[in-house]
């Protein structure tokens, strides 16, 4: 089979290597890809993410037997439904399936119609019926932009001068643009967090094992939310129980609701979950595969990848099995800054010098006069597995001490809270 991946960050990189691992797949292409893909033998074409009518000629060109679109961008924008209508065949939800990402405003109102729980929550278009809400409820409380904000859109304020600087923000000073034409103002929830990600076809819904991400920008969770700076796999802390009720109370009658609306989803249905004291509950819904998530979950996938997708799109049952031991941690490298301002085009050095067991997934990285220099806010990120969390964390940290330059960091705590 010949494979289209569509995207360019970490998370299409692992897709891609992931698809190269299945013996049914000859070639993987992906548009636009990254400059760390050619080495993996993944075969870059140059045709952005959103260009549908040029990725629907490439694909019809090479003959390719399904694609599958990565990134929430294109999802929004249709590829999938131009796909479609070209008579071609792509993995993700169609852009009526995926509002319930590109609206937050949608998904909470979804989730109260198909009573799926949630932080309680109310939604403003003008800044001072927010304000005065505000006042009422006091902090902490949490601020969210309605539309896509890259992960960035979202304040969570411990006390109401912040609370206030981020609304203005957002609804003052149009600092998320049309995404923050309305803005969420939601309770805040405690407990532990954790990514539960499955293979959904209309009512049907296949779990993947769940993860963990670490979206703040610094060691001990401090700092600004970022696109993740790391993540693992498994999550010892949340119960299996807590995961199934999860997985029925939240995943299913949410595909269910889906259906019922008529927004039937075919893709993979991140719910972004926290472990609260009343049991799970939802923080956001994601239409695609999560990043930095996908980069430890799929190496764990130990059916063939590529006959999964391919079932899936012929409304057959895919055999969906992950490995019942060992860990998986993947620790990103970022530019100094991230996620506020940054500088690229630093050389990346020593990454001849990692393990062979060591996969390295690209995000902003380019080639510029035979070097490669940094081009992002994540540059990339490197991925291990092991026995255990000790000593999956003792390794990958001798490794990425191979990548210190003072122009990037990581966090050190990475998977701690798993050991
Ligand atoms: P989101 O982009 O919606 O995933 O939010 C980014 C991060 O903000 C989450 O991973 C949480 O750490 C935090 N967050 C979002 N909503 C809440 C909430 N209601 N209560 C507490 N923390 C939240
Ligand atoms: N890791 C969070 C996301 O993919 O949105």
């Amino acid at each position: 089979m010949k494979v289209l991946v569509i995207g360019g960050g970490g998370r299409e990189h692992a897709v891609a290597k992931k698809l190269l691992e299945s013996d049914r797949v000859e070639t993987v292409f992906c548009a636009p890809g990254n400059a760390g893909m050619e080495a993996d033998g993944i075969q870059c074409v140059k045709v952005p993410e959103t260009d549908s009518e040029n990725l629907i000629a490439f694909a019809k060109a090479e003959r390719i037997d399904f694609s599958i679109v990565g990134p929430e961008v294109p999802l929004l924008l249709g590829v999938v439904d131009d796909f479609e209508a070209a008579g071609l065949k792509a993995f993700g939800p169609r852009k009526e399936a995926a509002l319930i990402e590109g609206s937050k405003d949608f998904a909470k109102s979804f989730m109260k119609k198909y009573q799926i729980e949630t932080a309680a929550s109310k939604t403003f278009t003008d800044y001072e019926s927010a304000k005065a809400y505000l006042d009422e409820k006091g902090a902490p409380i949490v601020i969210k932009a309605d539309g896509l904000a890259a992960g960035k859109g979202v304040a969570v304020a411990m006390s109401l001068e912040e609370a206030t600087l981020a609304l203005k923000e957002m609804m003052l000073e149009d600092k998320f643009g049309s995404a923050a034409e309305k803005v969420i103002l939601e309770e805040f929830l405690e407990g532990e967090e954790f990514s539960l990600m499955a293979f959904v076809n209309g009512e049907e819904v296949y779990p993947m094992e769940i993860a963990q991400d670490h979206k703040r920008a610094y060691d001990g969770d401090k700092g600004p939310n970022t696109g993740g700076m790391g993540a693992y796999s498994p999550v010892p802390q949340i119960s299996e129980q807590l995961v199934k009720k999860a997985v029925e109370e939240i995943l299913k009658p949410a595909a269910r609701g889906l259906v019922a609306e008529g927004r039937a989803f075919r893709g993979v249905l991140y719910a972004g979950l926290i472990a609260t004291n009343a049991g799970p509950k939802v923080i956001e819904f994601n239409a695609r595969f999560g990043d930095p998530e996908t980069q430890v979950v799929l190496p764990r996938l130990e059916s063939d990848f590529a006959e999964v997708i391919q079932k899936l799109l012929h409304d057959e049952k895919p055999d969906v099995r992950f490995k019942k031991s060992g860990v998986t941690l993947g620790i990103v490298l970022a530019s100094a800054g991230y996620p506020d301002h940054y500088e690229t085009g630093h050389e990346l050095t020593g990454l001849e010098h990692l393990t062979e067991t060591v996969r390295v997934y690209h995000a902003g990285t380019k080639w510029q006069d035979e070097a490669l220099v940094s081009a992002g806010g994540r540059i990339l990120l490197l991925e291990t597995e092991a026995d255990s969390m000790q000593e999956a964390r003792q390794a990958l940290y001798e490794e990425m001490k191979k990548l210190d330059n003072p122009n990037f960091f990581y966090r050190i705590d990475i998977g701690s809270k798993a050991e």
